[in-house]
This record gives C-alpha cells, structure tokens and sequence, in this order.
C-alpha cells in the first residue's frame, strides 16, 4: 500500500511508535499500542455525557466536563491516532464513529421528535433540534479535533462541522422537508390573510438552509426557492435569497472567548501541569501559543478548574515548549518595548540554536510540537530532522529511526520546506 503523508505526520507517527517503545516520551505514553476497542469506550462516555447534558438543559453544558476530563479525551484521541501501525486505521475507524454518533442520535431522538408534528409546533421543534445540533456539533468537533490535524485533510473528508451538519440535512431533510416546506407556506399565508404570525420563527427555519453545508445548501435551496415563487411569497423569497447568499453562521463561539486579543488577559497566568506533577505557571498568551490548550479553555469556558491544565508531557519536555513559546509571545507582543528592537532575523537566529540539540530531544520536540499543537515549532524541529536526513538513502533512514518495513510512504515535505526556506540556508 502506498500512503502520502505530510513530513510532520511521518515523523510524528515515527516518532510516538519510539518513545512509546523506549517509554521516553513520559509514563502515560502506554508502552503496548493502545487498541481502538479500549479507546472507543473512553470517547463514547464523554460522548453520552455531552448527549444528556444537552438533552436535559438544551443549554451549553458548561459544567459537564473538567478540562481533566476534556483532557483525557484529548489524549484517547491523540494515542489512537499516534498509534503504530494502528494509527492510521484507527484515524478512519474514529472519523466513522464520530459520524454514527451523530445520525445514531438523530434516528433515535430527533426524527421521532418531529415526526407527526405540523406547522407553528413543528418549526418550533426544528428550531429547537438544530440549536441542539449546533452545540453538539462544537463540542464534539473539539473533542475529535486531531482527526482534522492530518487525516481529514489527507483523505479530502468533509471537515467535522461539515460532516456532523450534511448527517443533520441528509436524515433530516430527507424526511421532513415537505412537511416544513408547508409549514413555512402556510404561516405565510396566514400572515397574508391578516394574521398575526411569528416571523422569527419563518426566518430562522430559512436561516437553517443557509447554515446547512455548501453542497446541498445550493441545490436545496434551488427547490425551496422554486417553491416560494410559485406560491407568491415574494417577501420571503427574497429574504430567503438574501440568507442563502450570505455565509453560513459557522463561528458558534461568542467573541469574548478570543482571548489573545484583550489586553487584560496577557496578566492571567494558566498552570500546566507535566506528567511528573510538576506546575508551570505561564501567562495566558504564551500558553495560547498551543492550539490544543486553546481548545481546552474554548471548550470549557468558565469551568472552575480551567487555571490549571494536566498535559500528559514529562516535565522536560514542557518545560522546553515553554521556553520556545516564551520567546515567541515576547517576540510578537507590541508591549514589551525591549524585545520590540529584535528583529525577524535574531529570532530565526534564536529558532535556529534552540534546534542545535542531540536527536532525542529534536525528536522530543515534534512529539510534543504535536500533542500541544504548536504548529511553528512542529515545522521547526521537522525541518532540523528533514535536513539531518537529507541525502541518506531510505535504508540509512530506517535504521536511523528504527523503522519496520512495512509501508510505502511518499513523504510529502515540499509543502514545509517551501514555508521554511529560511531554515535551510
Ligand atoms: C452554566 O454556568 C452558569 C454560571 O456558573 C450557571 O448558572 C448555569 O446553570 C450553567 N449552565 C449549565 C447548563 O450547566
Ligand atoms: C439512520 O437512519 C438511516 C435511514 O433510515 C439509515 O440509513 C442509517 O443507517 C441510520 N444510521 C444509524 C447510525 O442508525
Ligand atoms: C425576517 O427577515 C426579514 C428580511 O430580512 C426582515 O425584514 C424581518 O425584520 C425579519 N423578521 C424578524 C421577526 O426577524
């Protein structure tokens, strides 16, 4: 089989397979690989509990996981996929669960929930169902972010958002549309006969097209268009236009969850917590440097516990991932009027000797480039590690990395070097 793979997921899957072998990476990193029938159990309990919170609340469940719990589910993810040789396999197997979780539940809850319902009372449910949707959807999209890392983007798969809402429109519509439809029709009829209707909620169903993915949203709204300007309701048609025209509302999260940008959050300081129990108390910016410690505070907003975060990284390893975004944040901080004289080049000067290190720690430094998600420091250490392999034969490299040889992998590293150029001289 052959396979194509970015330089950084090659390596990444390199890698995790040594450290977990030689349990160098830290005492959480299982040294047998860890099977999708132990993981999935793991997933699928916090999966339930996003469920019923919503179920119960309809509201965002912002007390129902810790960022304990939220990390936990990150590392499931994250050793599933890391996983060699399952890795790869394991990536599909997850992308496939997550999409039955989602039509799982819209069989079983939300169908029979609009079944037999007309008009006013059917919209309202609907309403209701896709807000419900949209909050399960931002949830469980961070909890199964990694698969959007690599995999998603190498397969050509619908992102998750797209996945979860194409599952809403395909179950969803597929039955419902006419009776909807006619909802919506003959609330506008009513309204022309002098009734009072309620238009929000004529506006919002339309707004669903419009939120609903690009593909069928088009054809879709082909139909519901032809179907309005035969009954005349020219009004709405053309407001419906106007919402099918306009993007989709895809950003759920309220503004004030962007943090960087406030100036009164560069004081906060955050804990991260090694797996040897050590804490690092960093200011918020610099751990806002890793994506996946910015997705644990935008999944948990205000969730008691969010000052402290537990990373399955030894002490060491964080410790230098601190440093390297330390040294970043400073750089790119209009505040620091000291650092403000350094130029692009010190800091590449400053990346450059950071990277001058034996091979144990280079590769220490994209395992936990990737499990924090910092992407410069990813492409940092690959491209140290790419250069190092540069002109060796594929057997060199194997024996350099201890690979097994079992697959045909065509690294695709182009990509990287050309938005590295300057690392290479
Ligand atoms: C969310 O948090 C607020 C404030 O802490 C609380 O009043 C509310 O009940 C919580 N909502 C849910 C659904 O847990
Ligand atoms: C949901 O229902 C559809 C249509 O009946 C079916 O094709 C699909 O397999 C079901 N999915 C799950 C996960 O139950
Ligand atoms: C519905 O949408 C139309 C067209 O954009 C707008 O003029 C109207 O105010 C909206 N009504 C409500 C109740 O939101």
């Amino acid at each position: 089989m052959i396979l194509r793979l970015s330089l950084s997921l090659y390596l990444v899957l390199l890698l995790s397979a040594a450290a977990a072998d030689s349990g160098t990476m830290n005492s959480k990193c299982k040294t047998k690989s860890k099977r999708f029938e132990e993981g999935w159990p793991v997933l699928r309990t916090g999966v339930n509990r996003i469920i019923n919170q919503i179920e119960e609340g309809g509201g965002l469940p912002n007390s129902t996981l810790t960022t304990h719990d939220y990390m936990s589910y990150y590392n499931t993810v994250y050793e599933l996929c890391t996983d060699r040789p399952g890795g790869l396999d394991n990536s599909k197997l997850l992308y496939h669960h997550y999409k039955n979780v989602f039509e799982e539940y819209i069989n079983s809850t939300v169908l029979p929930s609009l079944r037999g319902k007309k008009d006013e009372v059917l919209l309202r449910e609907l309403l209701r169902r896709w807000a419900n949707h949209k909050i399960m959807t931002s949830w469980l999209t961070r909890l199964f972010h990694y698969l959007e890392r690599y995999d998603i983007p190498r397969w050509g798969f619908p992102s998750l958002e797209e996945t979860s809402f194409l599952s809403f429109y395909n179950l969803v519509y597929d039955e419902m549309n006419n009776q909807i439809v006619e909802a919506i029709l003959s609330m506008i009829d009513q309204e022309r006969a002098g009734q009072q209707i309620e238009r929000t909620l004529v506006n919002n169903t339309l707004a669903i097209y419009s939120e609903i993915g690009d593909g069928p949203k088009k054809n879709h709204a082909k139909g519901f268009a032809e179907k309005m300007i035969k009954h005349d309701a020219e009004f709405y048609y053309d407001a419906a236009s106007i919402w099918m025209a306009s993007s989709s509302i895809k950003d759920n999260t309220p503004k004030e969850e962007k943090m960087h940008d406030s100036p009164s959050i560069s004081s906060k300081k955050i804990n991260l917590i090694s797996s040897d129990g050590d804490a690092f108390e960093v200011d918020y910016a610099v751990a806002l440097m890793s994506q996946t410690i910015e997705d644990v505070i935008k999944t948990i907003p205000g969730g008691g516990d969010t000052d402290s975060i537990p990373l399955s990284l030894n002490s060491k390893s964080l410790a230098k991932a601190i440093e390297y975004c330390e040294k970043h944040t400073k750089f790119a901080s209009n505040f620091d009027y000291n650092e403000r004289s350094t130029s692009n080049v010190d800091l590449n000067d400053w990346d450059a000797e950071f990277v001058k290190v034996d091979h144990d720690t280079l590769f220490d430094f994209v395992l936990t480039a990737n499990y924090l998600n910092i992407k410069s420091l990813l492409d940092l250490a690959s491209c140290k590690i790419a250069d190092m392999i540069k002109g060796k034969t594929p057997e060199e490299i194997r024996k350099t990395f201890d690979i097994k040889n079992d697959d045909d992998i065509i690294v695709e590293e182009d990509q990287i070097r050309n938005e590295n150029k300057w690392a290479f001289g």
